[in-house]
């Protein structure tokens, strides 16, 4: 963690907790509703889900992660949901080092594989997880959650790609633990780039319609790849014509190699 002052720790008691659905309010402006309630968080750490919280030198948690245990393809693996820090402590590398500390405690019980849905319109999201974590993602999953009620959503349907992280393979931990060279975790394959406007942010804020035909779009050419047997294994950003991308290869099974 670069902030001395905060740590990363599980978070089991109820007042800890509780400050996990504040911050969801603060960070997706959720209503009742949508908020994941304090009584699902505490039974998490019951059945072998986890919640990590960044916690200040006071005693106050400014960050948390959490996920579900789940099942797919023969073996347990964790499903993360949200992840969100406080705005103040953005930037600071507590979204990553939350993030890596998930990865280590999964490891530590056994556990090969965490998954999250992200929407791929969020740019940064997208370059952190593809990245900056090493993720690739094979499914789309159109309207994932239905409408949402929060603010960072907007009003288009929730369509979501799902990041897959293999913790032990050699791409992952050339991403995360360093020592590997990128270039060795690359195979000479052939790509293809689905492009974004570097700007859908204030797209979505300015022109909904045409964030909507931007959205519609890109599912169209992205499913149209997975069903060909492609993944997503990269994020170009901003190019000078103000377009970033997902870089598509077709899914090769060495790639999930330790
Ligand atoms: C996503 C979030 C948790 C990141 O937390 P953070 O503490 O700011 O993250 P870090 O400082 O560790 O940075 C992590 C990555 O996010 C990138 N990032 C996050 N916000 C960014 C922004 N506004 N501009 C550029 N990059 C950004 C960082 O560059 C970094 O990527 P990299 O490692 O590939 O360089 C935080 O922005 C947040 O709470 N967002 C709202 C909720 C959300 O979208 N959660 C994720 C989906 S559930």
């Amino acid at each position: 963690m670069p902030d001395p002052d905060i740590r990363i720790e599980e978070l089991t008691s109820l007042e800890d907790l509780r400050q996990c659905v504040e911050i969801q309010r603060a960070t997706w402006g959720w209503k009742d509703e949508d908020l994941l309630p304090l009584r699902t968080l505490l039974l998490l750490n019951k059945i072998g889900g986890l919640v990590l919280g960044a916690v200040d030198r006071d005693g106050r948690v400014i960050g948390f992660i959490n996920a579900f245990p789940g099942f797919r393809e023969g073996r347990v693996y964790l499903h993360s949901q949200m992840l969100g820090v406080l705005m103040d402590f953005r930037r600071k590398g507590i979204g990553r080092a939350l993030k890596l500390a998930q990865r280590t405690e999964a490891i530590r019980r056994g556990i090969q594989r965490i998954e999250w849905t992200f929407d791929p319109l969020e740019i940064h999201n997208a370059h952190f997880n593809l990245e900056g974590l090493g993720t690739l993602c094979r499914r789309y999953v159109a309207d994932a959650y239905g409408p949402s009620t929060s603010s960072l959503h907007g009003r288009l349907p929730t369509d979501r790609l799902v990041a897959e992280w293999h913790l032990a393979s050699r791409r992952v931990r050339s991403r995360v633990e360093g020592g590997l060279h990128r270039a060795e975790n690359r195979l000479p394959v052939t790509s293809t780039v689905v492009h974004l406007p570097a700007d859908i942010a204030d797209i979505r804020v300015r022109d909904p319609a045409r964030a909507a035909s931007i959205q519609q779009d890109f599912k169209q050419q992205v499913t149209d790849l997975f069903g060909r047997g492609y993944c997503v294994d990269g994020f170009q950003s901003a190019s000078p014509a103000g377009e970033v991308g997902y870089r598509l290869v077709p899914f090769q099974p060495q790639v999930l190699a330790t």
